[in-house]
């Protein structure tokens, strides 16, 4: 079964100080709740180890990025597996700013889903069109391209549901456009369909989600599409309020007896 997601991404935003007390507001939020959704959180890398040891069972960590190899002569770099050692649980890979400004190929994010899935942990698999790529009716296609590659060229069946989809036009990110409801669930249609075609019935289990300036108001519309598993939230998961209120549009609630 698919599972309903939200997570944050923090980015390169919060002092130390600030960390422990948003997480501190998202326990305390969270406590008691039933929620039918897994609620993830990335914060910035420095504050992984120290934010899982307070953090409720209910909420998983994931980090934003990781090298594309594994242990060795590679200053700076951290991997899938030293992550997974602290107990973080899922991986950012191919989210379109490092995509940009980090020169990160198709064959960089495909090296880096291979290394998050030897180490047992799950990819978030970010991809999405530029703005003229989407004008010049691209879209469909350069989805394509960036899930072949980094997906279902590489990934085997039984593996595939090890990885989530979040699927980011880049135009809508952090601008405060959105895609329409409609945009958004057509893009996921298209991308439900890719994975049916390599995968067959596990295409189902694997969890698409959206991202790209969701807030509290425009979240349930969005979260509404049949192919809509949750989303990738990033300005709107620094404010705990604004975050719960997210997972709030995605899940249904029952207050815990
Ligand atoms: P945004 O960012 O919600 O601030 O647009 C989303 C993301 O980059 O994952």
């Amino acid at each position: 079964m698919k599972r309903r997601i939200i997570a944050g991404n923090w980015k390169s935003n919060t002092t130390w100080t600030e960390a422990k007390q948003l997480v501190e507001e998202l326990s305390r939020m969270t406590t008691g709740q039933d929620i039918n959704t897994r609620v993830v959180i990335a914060p910035p890398t420095p504050y992984l180890a120290a934010i899982r040891s307070g953090l409720p069972p209910m909420i998983a960590l994931a980090a934003q990025n990781c090298s594309a190899n594994d242990t060795g002569a590679f200053t700076g770099e951290y991997t899938a597996g030293m992550l997974a050692s602290v107990g973080v649980k899922y991986v950012i890979v191919g989210h379109s700013e490092r995509r940009a400004m980090y020169n990160e190929t198709d064959e960089v994010v495909a090296q880096k889903v291979r290394q998050v899935l030897d180490a047992g942990l799950y990819a978030i698999l970010c991809v999405g069109e530029s703005l003229e790529e989407r004008e010049s009716g691209r879209h469909f296609d350069v989805v394509k391209t960036q899930i072949e590659a980094a997906f279902t060229a590489q990934i085997g069946k039984e593996e595939a549901n090890h990885v989530v989809v979040a699927y980011e036009p880049v135009w809508a990110i952090g601008t405060g456009k959105t895609a329409s409801d409609e945009q958004a669930q057509e893009m996921h249609a298209h991308i439900r369909s890719l994975l049916d075609e390599a995968y067959g019935e596990v295409a189902s289990d694997i969890s698409i989600l959206y991202g790209g300036s969701v807030k509290p108001g425009n979240a349930a519309g969005i979260f509404q599409g049949e192919d809509v598993d949750g989303g990738l939230i990033g300005g709107a998961s620094l404010k705990a309020e604004d975050f719960m209120a997210i997972i709030e549009a995605n899940s249904e609630w029952t207050t815990a007896s």
